[in-house]
């Protein structure tokens, strides 16, 4: 009795900031078009695009990639070449590797629908703990907490504290409100996306009576769990240089002669950059040519 009460008066603990979110979301979700969808697999791809790239970027993607591949079997039966061609624009193309080696597991292993279970998910290339979350709780809308590096930093500063994984993830979970995963972890993104943004808006945060950090002294969110730094200077840097040699190559074959010259790099960086785009299987050496695979 004592106990199941203690259990019932720590659920509803959280009524208020429930509340709060939901009133403060509900005139200002954004229009997202992976938000219009249950479809796991096109949720599965909006979130493998989102992980690292911004919406910004992803929105001319998103919708033309689930065009082409509308199911995990498309996908799968595809050259991985025809998967980076639309990965185009996006950067780490590793995840579109992954992104297809993850639809053939599908295939092979689930009957060609994605997975409902988080065990089953994490067992996917690609997918980890953020994103098989966002798959439960957005696809199939089920009481699952998605940490992704928004709702990380609205957690460290909530809590005041600079988080490890492990205690981001129970905090998060033990804030789910029961049947309103879809939404509240919209709402939450919304909030670090727009709100609780690096430099925060905290005149107009709907969490700011309740939050342990409220924008003055130490940001605990920086170097918490899940809350991304910084990406390194595009400019000048590997990844530039390997994107615009996969760019190319989804037009045409190239020589190999030609490479450091696309790569805008020397022979001796174009060289060890196309070794490991061959070991990473995003590049076929052929007779004295490269290639998409
Ligand atoms: N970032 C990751 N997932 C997202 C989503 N579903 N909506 C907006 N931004 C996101």
């Amino acid at each position: 009795m004592g106990r199941s009460l203690k259990v019932a008066s720590s659920v509803s603990d959280h009524t208020g900031l429930h509340e709060s979110i939901f009133s403060w979301i509900t005139p200002r979700l954004r229009q997202l078009p992976w938000r219009d969808t249950r479809d796991p697999w096109h949720v599965l791809v909006s979130e493998v695009m989102l992980q690292q790239t911004g919406v910004n970027r992803v929105l001319p993607k998103w919708q033309i990639f689930v065009d082409a591949f509308a199911t995990p079997a498309e996908c799968a039966g595809a050259p991985l070449g025809d998967v980076l061609r639309l990965w185009q624009g996006l950067g780490y193309p590793r995840r579109a590797r992954n992104l297809q080696a993850a639809a053939r597991v599908i295939v092979e292993q689930h009957d060609g629908l994605a997975p409902s279970t988080l065990d089953e998910l994490l067992a996917l290339p690609g997918v980890g703990p953020y994103t098989a979350r966002a798959v439960l709780a957005f696809a199939f809308e089920e009481d699952a907490a998605v940490v992704d590096t928004n709702i990380a930093r609205v957690l460290a500063r909530f809590h005041g504290r600079t988080l490890k994984a492990r205690d981001a993830q129970q905090l998060a979970d033990a804030w789910v409100p029961r049947g309103e995963a879809w939404l509240w972890n919209q709402a939450l993104m919304d909030l670090g996306a727009t709100i609780c943004r690096p430099q925060p808006v905290c005149d107009e945060c709907p969490l700011s009576e309740k939050c342990s950090w409220r924008g003055t002294g130490t940001d605990p969110s920086v170097g918490s769990a899940g809350v991304s730094v910084a990406q390194a200077r595009f400019e000048g840097s590997d990844r530039q240089a390997r994107g615009r040699l996969i760019k190319q190559l989804g037009e045409c074959a190239v020589p190999i002669h030609a490479v450091a010259e696309i790569m805008d790099r020397s022979l001796a960086t174009a060289e060890r950059l196309v070794v490991n785009l061959v070991d990473e299987g995003l590049v076929i050496r052929q007779n004295g040519e490269l290639l998409l695979p």
